[in-house]
Protein backbone atom coordinates (compact mmCIF):
# COMPACT_ATOMS: atom_id res chain seq x y z
CA UNK A 1 0.00 0.00 0.00
CA UNK A 2 1.46 3.47 -1.37
CA UNK A 3 1.06 5.87 1.82
CA UNK A 4 2.45 8.55 -0.12
CA UNK A 5 -0.11 11.77 -1.11
CA UNK A 6 0.65 13.22 -4.09
CA UNK A 7 0.62 16.99 -4.65
CA UNK A 8 0.04 17.88 -8.39
CA UNK A 9 -1.87 20.41 -10.63
CA UNK A 10 -3.82 18.96 -12.69
CA UNK A 11 -4.67 20.32 -15.77
CA UNK A 12 -7.97 18.76 -17.26
CA UNK A 13 -8.87 19.97 -20.96
CA UNK A 14 -12.59 19.54 -21.37
CA UNK A 15 -13.74 20.65 -18.03
CA UNK A 16 -17.35 20.97 -19.23
CA UNK A 17 -17.93 17.56 -20.59
CA UNK A 18 -19.41 14.74 -19.58
CA UNK A 19 -16.93 12.38 -18.62
CA UNK A 20 -15.65 14.89 -16.32
CA UNK A 21 -18.75 15.51 -15.15
CA UNK A 22 -19.48 12.14 -14.44
CA UNK A 23 -16.47 10.32 -13.20
CA UNK A 24 -13.28 12.62 -12.90
CA UNK A 25 -14.73 14.83 -10.30
CA UNK A 26 -16.42 12.60 -8.55
CA UNK A 27 -13.28 10.38 -8.57
CA UNK A 28 -11.32 13.24 -7.25
CA UNK A 29 -13.51 13.95 -4.61
CA UNK A 30 -13.43 10.48 -3.37
CA UNK A 31 -9.98 10.66 -3.39
CA UNK A 32 -9.69 13.89 -1.34
CA UNK A 33 -11.79 12.55 1.04
CA UNK A 34 -10.38 9.19 1.69
CA UNK A 35 -7.32 11.39 2.04
CA UNK A 36 -5.12 10.06 -0.64
CA UNK A 37 -5.42 13.86 -1.78
CA UNK A 38 -4.73 17.04 0.70
CA UNK A 39 -4.88 20.50 0.13
CA UNK A 40 -1.91 20.54 -2.16
CA UNK A 41 -3.45 20.09 -5.13
CA UNK A 42 -5.79 22.02 -7.32
CA UNK A 43 -7.50 21.55 -11.16
CA UNK A 44 -7.62 23.76 -14.11
CA UNK A 45 -10.35 23.46 -16.43
CA UNK A 46 -9.79 24.18 -19.59
CA UNK A 47 -13.01 24.50 -21.90
CA UNK A 48 -14.21 26.77 -24.63
CA UNK A 49 -17.24 27.92 -22.58
CA UNK A 50 -17.07 31.56 -20.51
CA UNK A 51 -17.16 30.80 -17.07
CA UNK A 52 -15.72 31.93 -14.03
CA UNK A 53 -14.21 29.91 -11.39
CA UNK A 54 -17.06 30.78 -9.05
CA UNK A 55 -19.06 29.07 -11.77
CA UNK A 56 -17.03 26.51 -12.63
CA UNK A 57 -16.91 25.27 -8.66
CA UNK A 58 -20.79 25.02 -8.40
CA UNK A 59 -20.70 22.94 -11.49
CA UNK A 60 -18.30 20.85 -9.94
CA UNK A 61 -20.43 20.63 -6.76
CA UNK A 62 -23.06 19.02 -8.68
CA UNK A 63 -21.11 16.95 -10.11
CA UNK A 64 -20.36 15.31 -6.82
CA UNK A 65 -23.82 15.88 -5.25
CA UNK A 66 -25.21 13.07 -7.54
CA UNK A 67 -22.79 10.74 -6.03
CA UNK A 68 -23.86 8.37 -2.98
CA UNK A 69 -21.28 8.54 0.20
CA UNK A 70 -20.41 12.01 0.58
CA UNK A 71 -19.21 13.95 3.44
CA UNK A 72 -21.03 17.06 2.78
CA UNK A 73 -18.30 19.08 5.36
CA UNK A 74 -15.56 18.08 2.67
CA UNK A 75 -17.73 19.57 -0.39
CA UNK A 76 -16.69 22.99 -0.27
CA UNK A 77 -13.05 23.13 0.43
CA UNK A 78 -12.52 21.04 -2.02
CA UNK A 79 -14.21 23.10 -4.70
CA UNK A 80 -12.11 25.88 -3.78
CA UNK A 81 -9.38 24.28 -5.30
CA UNK A 82 -10.78 24.41 -8.78
CA UNK A 83 -10.08 27.16 -11.38
CA UNK A 84 -11.46 27.69 -14.61
CA UNK A 85 -9.59 28.80 -17.83
CA UNK A 86 -11.14 29.37 -21.26
CA UNK A 87 -9.42 28.15 -24.06
CA UNK A 88 -8.71 27.75 -27.69
CA UNK A 89 -6.17 24.54 -27.70
CA UNK A 90 -6.03 25.18 -31.08
CA UNK A 91 -4.31 28.60 -30.42
CA UNK A 92 -0.81 29.08 -29.18
CA UNK A 93 -1.10 31.83 -27.44
CA UNK A 94 -3.75 30.47 -25.01
CA UNK A 95 -1.23 28.47 -23.30
CA UNK A 96 0.68 31.30 -22.09
CA UNK A 97 -2.35 31.85 -20.07
CA UNK A 98 -2.55 28.34 -18.90
CA UNK A 99 1.18 28.66 -18.12
CA UNK A 100 0.40 31.29 -15.95
CA UNK A 101 -2.23 30.18 -14.63
CA UNK A 102 -0.66 26.95 -13.69
CA UNK A 103 2.53 28.34 -12.32
CA UNK A 104 0.93 30.26 -9.94
CA UNK A 105 -1.37 27.69 -8.76
CA UNK A 106 1.79 25.88 -8.15
CA UNK A 107 3.48 28.52 -5.93
CA UNK A 108 0.36 29.32 -3.59
CA UNK A 109 -0.33 25.29 -3.20
CA UNK A 110 3.41 24.09 -2.80
CA UNK A 111 2.63 21.40 -5.99
CA UNK A 112 6.41 21.09 -6.61
CA UNK A 113 5.81 21.65 -10.36
CA UNK A 114 4.01 18.68 -10.65
CA UNK A 115 1.43 18.41 -13.65
CA UNK A 116 -0.66 16.06 -14.80
CA UNK A 117 -2.45 17.06 -18.26
CA UNK A 118 -5.88 15.17 -18.72
CA UNK A 119 -7.21 15.22 -22.35
CA UNK A 120 -10.68 14.44 -21.80
CA UNK A 121 -11.78 15.93 -25.06
CA UNK A 122 -12.40 14.91 -28.72
CA UNK A 123 -9.32 12.91 -30.14
CA UNK A 124 -8.86 15.33 -33.08
CA UNK A 125 -7.35 17.54 -30.09
CA UNK A 126 -4.86 14.61 -28.67
CA UNK A 127 -2.19 15.55 -30.89
CA UNK A 128 -1.78 19.43 -31.03
CA UNK A 129 -2.52 20.01 -27.51
CA UNK A 130 0.52 17.89 -26.34
CA UNK A 131 2.64 20.04 -29.33
CA UNK A 132 1.40 23.21 -28.10
CA UNK A 133 2.26 21.73 -24.33
CA UNK A 134 6.23 21.32 -25.22
CA UNK A 135 6.06 24.42 -27.68
CA UNK A 136 4.97 26.72 -25.47
CA UNK A 137 6.91 25.30 -22.33
CA UNK A 138 4.81 23.54 -20.26
CA UNK A 139 6.52 20.53 -20.37
CA UNK A 140 9.74 22.26 -18.40
CA UNK A 141 8.87 22.41 -14.72
CA UNK A 142 10.83 21.34 -11.81
CA UNK A 143 8.84 18.07 -10.78
CA UNK A 144 6.79 15.43 -13.39
CA UNK A 145 4.62 15.83 -16.09
CA UNK A 146 2.28 13.12 -16.92
CA UNK A 147 -0.28 12.95 -19.98
CA UNK A 148 -3.49 11.32 -19.54
CA UNK A 149 -5.16 10.24 -22.67
CA UNK A 150 -8.45 8.81 -22.83
CA UNK A 151 -9.84 6.18 -25.71
CA UNK A 152 -9.88 6.45 -29.28
CA UNK A 153 -6.13 5.98 -29.43
CA UNK A 154 -6.19 6.61 -33.41
CA UNK A 155 -8.96 4.36 -35.19
CA UNK A 156 -6.55 1.58 -36.60
CA UNK A 157 -2.59 0.73 -36.90
CA UNK A 158 -1.75 3.50 -38.91
CA UNK A 159 -4.07 6.83 -37.36
CA UNK A 160 -2.60 5.61 -34.20
CA UNK A 161 1.27 5.59 -34.71
CA UNK A 162 0.62 8.55 -36.39
CA UNK A 163 -0.41 9.71 -33.11
CA UNK A 164 2.08 7.98 -31.13
CA UNK A 165 4.79 9.54 -33.09
CA UNK A 166 3.27 12.77 -32.32
CA UNK A 167 3.03 12.61 -28.99
CA UNK A 168 6.22 11.27 -28.46
CA UNK A 169 7.94 14.72 -29.59
CA UNK A 170 6.42 16.03 -26.59
CA UNK A 171 5.97 13.03 -23.93
CA UNK A 172 8.00 10.19 -23.43
CA UNK A 173 6.22 7.02 -23.43
CA UNK A 174 6.72 6.28 -19.71
CA UNK A 175 4.78 9.67 -19.16
CA UNK A 176 1.84 8.77 -21.49
CA UNK A 177 -1.02 7.00 -19.62
CA UNK A 178 -3.48 5.60 -22.20
CA UNK A 179 -6.69 5.09 -20.16
CA UNK A 180 -8.65 2.06 -20.60
CA UNK A 181 -11.29 2.31 -17.68
CA UNK A 182 -11.79 -1.45 -17.99
CA UNK A 183 -8.00 -2.07 -16.46
CA UNK A 184 -9.13 0.39 -13.64
CA UNK A 185 -12.47 -2.01 -12.47
CA UNK A 186 -11.40 -3.77 -9.20
CA UNK A 187 -12.13 -7.44 -10.44
CA UNK A 188 -10.31 -6.66 -13.85
CA UNK A 189 -7.36 -6.43 -11.37
CA UNK A 190 -7.86 -8.42 -8.83
CA UNK A 191 -7.70 -11.83 -11.98
CA UNK A 192 -3.88 -11.12 -11.32
CA UNK A 193 -4.33 -11.94 -7.76
CA UNK A 194 -6.71 -14.65 -7.93
CA UNK A 195 -4.23 -16.27 -10.95
CA UNK A 196 -1.12 -15.72 -8.83
CA UNK A 197 -2.03 -15.81 -5.15
CA UNK A 198 -3.78 -19.42 -5.50
CA UNK A 199 -1.42 -21.89 -6.54
CA UNK A 200 -4.66 -24.25 -6.71
CA UNK A 201 -5.37 -22.47 -9.83
CA UNK A 202 -2.24 -21.70 -11.30
CA UNK A 203 -1.27 -24.75 -11.41
CA UNK A 204 -4.14 -25.88 -13.99
CA UNK A 205 -4.26 -23.06 -15.66
CA UNK A 206 -3.63 -24.15 -19.35
CA UNK A 207 -4.50 -26.13 -21.93
CA UNK A 208 -4.06 -29.12 -20.34
CA UNK A 209 -7.38 -28.55 -17.74
CA UNK A 210 -9.24 -25.47 -19.56
CA UNK A 211 -11.15 -26.12 -22.57
CA UNK A 212 -11.85 -23.05 -23.10
CA UNK A 213 -13.14 -19.09 -21.91
CA UNK A 214 -15.80 -16.70 -22.54
CA UNK A 215 -15.65 -13.26 -21.99
CA UNK A 216 -18.90 -10.91 -22.23
CA UNK A 217 -19.68 -7.85 -21.77
CA UNK A 218 -23.10 -7.09 -22.55
CA UNK A 219 -24.90 -3.64 -22.08
CA UNK A 220 -28.54 -2.54 -22.09
CA UNK A 221 -28.11 0.73 -23.27
CA UNK A 222 -27.93 1.54 -27.28
CA UNK A 223 -25.80 4.47 -28.82
CA UNK A 224 -27.80 7.06 -26.84
CA UNK A 225 -26.31 10.54 -27.94
CA UNK A 226 -23.20 9.05 -29.35
CA UNK A 227 -24.13 8.55 -32.78
CA UNK A 228 -21.67 10.65 -34.40
CA UNK A 229 -18.59 8.72 -32.75
CA UNK A 230 -20.13 5.06 -32.71
CA UNK A 231 -20.84 5.50 -36.41
CA UNK A 232 -17.36 5.33 -36.93
CA UNK A 233 -16.62 2.93 -34.32
CA UNK A 234 -19.18 -0.60 -34.00
CA UNK A 235 -18.66 -2.66 -31.10
CA UNK A 236 -15.14 -3.96 -32.44
CA UNK A 237 -13.27 -0.14 -32.09
CA UNK A 238 -15.15 0.64 -28.86
CA UNK A 239 -14.85 -1.98 -26.44
CA UNK A 240 -12.98 -5.44 -29.02
CA UNK A 241 -10.44 -3.34 -29.57
CA UNK A 242 -9.45 -2.11 -25.84
CA UNK A 243 -11.40 -3.74 -22.75
CA UNK A 244 -11.93 -6.79 -24.42
CA UNK A 245 -9.03 -7.66 -25.55
CA UNK A 246 -7.51 -5.99 -22.03
CA UNK A 247 -9.65 -8.78 -20.12
CA UNK A 248 -8.12 -11.76 -22.16
CA UNK A 249 -4.30 -10.52 -21.97
CA UNK A 250 -5.27 -10.37 -17.63
CA UNK A 251 -6.61 -13.81 -18.22
CA UNK A 252 -3.67 -15.31 -20.26
CA UNK A 253 -0.78 -13.62 -19.28
CA UNK A 254 2.04 -15.27 -17.76
CA UNK A 255 2.95 -14.92 -13.97
CA UNK A 256 5.31 -11.80 -14.16
CA UNK A 257 8.69 -11.82 -12.12
CA UNK A 258 7.21 -9.41 -9.92
CA UNK A 259 4.48 -6.52 -9.44
CA UNK A 260 7.02 -4.18 -11.59
CA UNK A 261 4.82 -2.40 -13.89
CA UNK A 262 7.14 -2.99 -16.60
CA UNK A 263 6.79 -6.37 -15.72
CA UNK A 264 3.26 -7.08 -15.45
CA UNK A 265 3.37 -5.17 -19.19
CA UNK A 266 5.23 -7.12 -20.75
CA UNK A 267 3.54 -10.06 -19.80
CA UNK A 268 0.38 -8.57 -21.22
CA UNK A 269 2.23 -7.77 -24.80
CA UNK A 270 3.16 -10.90 -25.19
CA UNK A 271 -0.52 -12.52 -25.48
CA UNK A 272 -1.29 -10.06 -28.44
CA UNK A 273 2.17 -11.50 -30.18
CA UNK A 274 0.90 -15.05 -29.85
CA UNK A 275 -2.58 -13.99 -30.72
CA UNK A 276 -3.27 -15.46 -33.96
CA UNK A 277 -4.05 -12.85 -36.72
CA UNK A 278 -7.03 -13.56 -38.94
CA UNK A 279 -6.56 -13.11 -42.51
CA UNK A 280 -10.51 -12.62 -44.32
CA UNK A 281 -11.77 -16.39 -44.62
CA UNK A 282 -10.64 -16.84 -40.95
CA UNK A 283 -12.68 -13.45 -40.19
CA UNK A 284 -15.63 -15.02 -41.58
CA UNK A 285 -15.51 -18.58 -39.89
CA UNK A 286 -14.63 -16.90 -36.59
CA UNK A 287 -15.85 -13.33 -35.85
CA UNK A 288 -19.65 -12.86 -35.95
CA UNK A 289 -21.06 -8.87 -36.39
CA UNK A 290 -24.34 -7.79 -35.53
CA UNK A 291 -26.44 -4.81 -35.39
CA UNK A 292 -29.67 -4.44 -32.91
CA UNK A 293 -33.70 -4.12 -34.26
CA UNK A 294 -36.39 -3.15 -32.69
CA UNK A 295 -37.06 -4.72 -29.55
CA UNK A 296 -38.79 -4.90 -25.85
CA UNK A 297 -36.45 -3.71 -23.08
CA UNK A 298 -38.43 -3.41 -19.48
CA UNK A 299 -41.56 -3.84 -20.96
CA UNK A 300 -41.03 -0.93 -23.13
CA UNK A 301 -40.48 -0.82 -27.46
CA UNK A 302 -36.84 0.71 -28.36
CA UNK A 303 -35.78 1.55 -31.64
CA UNK A 304 -33.42 -0.13 -34.24
CA UNK A 305 -29.93 1.07 -34.66
CA UNK A 306 -30.78 2.48 -37.83
CA UNK A 307 -33.98 4.56 -36.31
CA UNK A 308 -31.37 6.14 -33.37
CA UNK A 309 -30.85 9.67 -33.80
CA UNK A 310 -28.20 10.83 -35.96
CA UNK A 311 -28.28 7.19 -37.34
CA UNK A 312 -27.68 6.58 -41.16
CA UNK A 313 -30.49 4.83 -41.87
CA UNK A 314 -28.66 2.52 -43.58
CA UNK A 315 -26.23 2.01 -41.56
CA UNK A 316 -23.75 -1.15 -41.37
CA UNK A 317 -22.30 -0.32 -37.77
CA UNK A 318 -21.61 -3.08 -35.82
CA UNK A 319 -23.24 -2.57 -32.37
CA UNK A 320 -22.72 -6.42 -31.26
CA UNK A 321 -19.17 -8.63 -31.91
CA UNK A 322 -18.43 -12.21 -30.97
CA UNK A 323 -15.10 -13.57 -31.93
CA UNK A 324 -13.26 -16.86 -31.40
CA UNK A 325 -9.68 -16.09 -30.72
CA UNK A 326 -6.60 -18.49 -30.07
CA UNK A 327 -3.32 -17.38 -28.04
CA UNK A 328 -0.82 -19.45 -30.14
CA UNK A 329 1.72 -20.25 -27.19
CA UNK A 330 2.62 -23.24 -25.11
CA UNK A 331 0.54 -22.73 -22.41
CA UNK A 332 -2.76 -21.69 -24.55
CA UNK A 333 -2.29 -23.86 -27.83
CA UNK A 334 -5.67 -25.43 -28.64
CA UNK A 335 -8.03 -23.11 -26.49
CA UNK A 336 -10.42 -20.78 -28.01
CA UNK A 337 -11.04 -17.55 -26.23
CA UNK A 338 -14.84 -16.49 -27.04
CA UNK A 339 -15.38 -12.98 -26.51
CA UNK A 340 -18.71 -11.09 -27.17
CA UNK A 341 -19.81 -7.63 -26.27
CA UNK A 342 -22.88 -5.28 -27.71
CA UNK A 343 -25.25 -3.13 -26.52
CA UNK A 344 -29.27 -3.31 -26.48
CA UNK A 345 -28.68 -7.32 -24.93
CA UNK A 346 -30.75 -8.70 -22.20
CA UNK A 347 -29.24 -7.33 -19.46
CA UNK A 348 -25.81 -5.27 -18.19
CA UNK A 349 -23.10 -7.39 -16.89
CA UNK A 350 -19.26 -8.30 -17.58
CA UNK A 351 -18.30 -12.03 -16.73
CA UNK A 352 -15.94 -14.39 -17.41
CA UNK A 353 -16.13 -17.94 -17.33
CA UNK A 354 -13.41 -20.13 -17.43
CA UNK A 355 -14.40 -23.85 -18.68
CA UNK A 356 -12.41 -26.83 -17.04
CA UNK A 357 -12.40 -30.39 -19.31
CA UNK A 358 -13.78 -33.12 -17.98
CA UNK A 359 -11.71 -35.79 -16.04
CA UNK A 360 -10.11 -38.72 -17.70
CA UNK A 361 -12.65 -41.47 -17.04
CA UNK A 362 -16.35 -40.94 -17.05
CA UNK A 363 -17.50 -41.99 -14.04
CA UNK A 364 -20.50 -39.60 -13.78
CA UNK A 365 -21.23 -37.48 -16.30
CA UNK A 366 -21.75 -39.89 -19.44
CA UNK A 367 -24.13 -41.14 -17.15
CA UNK A 368 -25.92 -38.24 -15.56
CA UNK A 369 -27.80 -35.41 -17.16
CA UNK A 370 -27.18 -33.03 -14.20
CA UNK A 371 -23.19 -33.42 -14.80
CA UNK A 372 -21.74 -29.56 -15.93
CA UNK A 373 -18.52 -29.14 -16.50
CA UNK A 374 -16.56 -27.09 -13.56
CA UNK A 375 -16.60 -23.75 -14.65
CA UNK A 376 -14.15 -20.21 -12.57
CA UNK A 377 -16.73 -17.38 -13.34
CA UNK A 378 -14.87 -13.97 -12.36
CA UNK A 379 -17.66 -11.86 -12.01
CA UNK A 380 -16.58 -8.06 -13.10
CA UNK A 381 -20.05 -6.01 -12.89
CA UNK A 382 -22.63 -5.28 -11.79
CA UNK A 383 -21.77 -8.31 -9.00
CA UNK A 384 -18.16 -8.46 -8.55
CA UNK A 385 -16.75 -11.49 -6.92
CA UNK A 386 -16.05 -14.94 -7.83
CA UNK A 387 -17.98 -18.57 -8.22
CA UNK A 388 -16.91 -22.07 -8.97
CA UNK A 389 -19.29 -24.67 -9.88
CA UNK A 390 -18.56 -28.28 -9.10
CA UNK A 391 -20.38 -31.27 -8.94
CA UNK A 392 -21.82 -32.81 -6.12
CA UNK A 393 -23.85 -35.73 -4.53
CA UNK A 394 -26.87 -34.36 -3.14
CA UNK A 395 -28.47 -35.59 0.12
CA UNK A 396 -30.32 -38.99 -0.99
CA UNK A 397 -30.08 -41.18 -3.36
CA UNK A 398 -31.32 -39.45 -6.51
CA UNK A 399 -30.54 -37.84 -8.53
CA UNK A 400 -26.73 -38.94 -8.25
CA UNK A 401 -25.11 -35.88 -8.83
CA UNK A 402 -25.75 -31.65 -9.12
CA UNK A 403 -23.98 -28.89 -9.73
CA UNK A 404 -23.13 -26.83 -6.88
CA UNK A 405 -21.70 -23.59 -6.82
CA UNK A 406 -19.50 -21.95 -4.24
CA UNK A 407 -19.09 -18.11 -4.42
CA UNK A 408 -17.39 -15.14 -3.26
CA UNK A 409 -18.40 -11.49 -3.24
CA UNK A 410 -15.97 -9.28 -3.57
CA UNK A 411 -18.49 -5.85 -2.74
CA UNK A 412 -21.53 -7.74 -0.06
CA UNK A 413 -19.22 -7.96 2.86
CA UNK A 414 -18.96 -4.32 3.69
CA UNK A 415 -21.08 -0.95 3.15
CA UNK A 416 -18.17 0.29 1.32
CA UNK A 417 -18.74 0.79 -2.50
CA UNK A 418 -16.08 -0.77 -4.67
CA UNK A 419 -14.14 2.56 -5.77
CA UNK A 420 -14.97 3.35 -9.18
CA UNK A 421 -12.28 2.64 -12.00
CA UNK A 422 -11.62 6.41 -12.51
CA UNK A 423 -10.70 6.91 -8.94
CA UNK A 424 -8.01 4.04 -9.28
CA UNK A 425 -6.81 5.26 -11.93
CA UNK A 426 -6.50 8.85 -11.41
CA UNK A 427 -4.93 8.09 -8.39
CA UNK A 428 -2.24 5.74 -9.73
CA UNK A 429 -1.55 8.34 -12.26
CA UNK A 430 -0.69 10.85 -9.48
CA UNK A 431 1.48 8.04 -8.04
CA UNK A 432 3.53 7.41 -11.01
CA UNK A 433 2.42 3.77 -11.21
CA UNK A 434 1.42 2.72 -14.81
CA UNK A 435 0.90 -0.93 -14.26
CA UNK A 436 -3.07 -0.50 -15.10
CA UNK A 437 -2.32 1.87 -18.30
CA UNK A 438 -1.80 0.55 -21.77
CA UNK A 439 1.78 0.78 -23.25
CA UNK A 440 2.20 1.72 -27.20
CA UNK A 441 3.24 -1.64 -28.10
CA UNK A 442 0.19 -2.92 -26.76
CA UNK A 443 -1.93 -0.61 -28.78
CA UNK A 444 -0.45 -1.15 -31.86
CA UNK A 445 -0.29 -4.98 -31.58
CA UNK A 446 -4.54 -4.88 -31.05
CA UNK A 447 -5.01 -2.23 -33.70
CA UNK A 448 -3.24 -4.78 -35.93
CA UNK A 449 -5.55 -7.77 -35.30
CA UNK A 450 -8.50 -5.67 -35.18
CA UNK A 451 -7.84 -4.17 -38.63
CA UNK A 452 -7.36 -7.33 -40.04
CA UNK A 453 -10.87 -8.23 -39.06
CA UNK A 454 -12.32 -4.32 -39.89
CA UNK A 455 -10.44 -4.83 -43.19
CA UNK A 456 -12.37 -7.81 -43.93
CA UNK A 457 -15.31 -6.27 -42.80
CA UNK A 458 -14.79 -3.59 -45.30
CA UNK A 459 -14.53 -5.71 -48.51
CA UNK A 460 -18.20 -6.94 -48.29
CA UNK A 461 -17.68 -10.25 -47.59
CA UNK A 462 -18.96 -10.55 -43.93
CA UNK A 463 -22.59 -10.25 -43.26
CA UNK A 464 -24.42 -7.87 -40.40
CA UNK A 465 -26.66 -10.10 -38.53
CA UNK A 466 -29.49 -8.56 -36.71
CA UNK A 467 -30.84 -8.89 -33.77
CA UNK A 468 -33.80 -7.72 -31.34
CA UNK A 469 -33.28 -5.31 -28.77
CA UNK A 470 -33.63 -7.61 -25.72
CA UNK A 471 -31.67 -10.38 -26.76
CA UNK A 472 -28.04 -11.39 -26.19
CA UNK A 473 -26.70 -11.08 -29.54
CA UNK A 474 -28.21 -13.35 -32.90
CA UNK A 475 -27.78 -16.56 -33.30
CA UNK A 476 -25.10 -17.04 -35.51
CA UNK A 477 -23.06 -16.08 -32.53
CA UNK A 478 -24.06 -19.32 -31.12
CA UNK A 479 -24.11 -20.95 -33.52
CA UNK A 480 -19.97 -20.09 -33.37
CA UNK A 481 -19.66 -21.72 -30.14
CA UNK A 482 -22.00 -24.88 -31.13
CA UNK A 483 -19.38 -25.70 -34.01
CA UNK A 484 -16.90 -26.36 -30.99
CA UNK A 485 -19.44 -28.19 -28.87
CA UNK A 486 -19.65 -25.35 -26.28
CA UNK A 487 -22.06 -22.91 -25.74
CA UNK A 488 -22.57 -19.47 -23.88
CA UNK A 489 -22.91 -19.37 -20.60
CA UNK A 490 -25.49 -16.33 -19.90
CA UNK A 491 -24.46 -14.05 -17.62
CA UNK A 492 -25.50 -14.74 -13.93
CA UNK A 493 -28.06 -11.93 -13.78
CA UNK A 494 -30.08 -12.78 -16.68
CA UNK A 495 -32.45 -15.52 -17.57
CA UNK A 496 -32.13 -18.45 -19.64
CA UNK A 497 -35.18 -17.75 -22.00
CA UNK A 498 -33.51 -14.78 -23.11
CA UNK A 499 -30.44 -15.67 -24.79
CA UNK A 500 -30.14 -15.35 -28.57
CA UNK A 501 -31.97 -14.24 -31.60
CA UNK A 502 -31.99 -15.30 -35.08
CA UNK A 503 -33.18 -12.95 -37.92
CA UNK A 504 -32.82 -11.87 -41.00
CA UNK A 505 -29.58 -11.59 -42.31
C1 LIG B 1 -16.81 2.77 -23.05
C2 LIG B 1 -17.55 2.71 -24.36
O1 LIG B 1 -15.43 2.67 -23.27
O2 LIG B 1 -17.23 1.69 -22.22
C3 LIG B 1 -19.05 2.75 -24.13
O3 LIG B 1 -17.17 3.81 -25.18
C4 LIG B 1 -19.46 1.67 -23.17
O4 LIG B 1 -19.76 2.60 -25.35
C5 LIG B 1 -18.61 1.72 -21.91
O5 LIG B 1 -20.82 1.88 -22.84
C6 LIG B 1 -18.90 0.54 -21.00
O6 LIG B 1 -18.26 0.75 -19.80
P1 LIG B 1 -18.83 0.13 -18.43
O7 LIG B 1 -17.83 0.51 -17.40
O8 LIG B 1 -20.18 0.76 -18.22
O9 LIG B 1 -18.96 -1.32 -18.67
Amino acid sequence: MNNHIPEACIVLFGATGDLAHRKLYPALFQLYQKQKLNEKFAVIGVGRKEFSHEKFQEDVKLSISKEKNIQNDKVDEFISHFYFLQMDVTNEKSYQDLKGLADELDSKYSLGGNRMYYLAMAPQFFGTIPSFLKSEGLTETEGWQRLVIEKPFGHDLQSATELNEQLQKSFPEESIYRIDHYLGKEMVQNIQVIRFGNAIFESIWNNKYISSVQITSSETLGVEDRASYYEKSGAILDMLQNHMLQMAMMVAMEPPGGLDPKLIRDEKVKVLRALRFYNEDEVAKNVIRGQYKEGTMNGKTVPAYVDEENVDPASKTDTFVAARVFIDNFRWAGVPFYLRTGKRMATKATEIVVQFKNGPMALYHEHDDHYQPNLLRIHIQPDEGLSLSLNAKPQGDFPALLPINMSYCNNCHNELNSPEAYEKLMHDCLLGNSTYFTRWDEVALSWEFIDGITNAWRNGNVPLYKYSSGTMGPLEAEELLNEDGYTWWPPTNLRTDLRTDRDEK
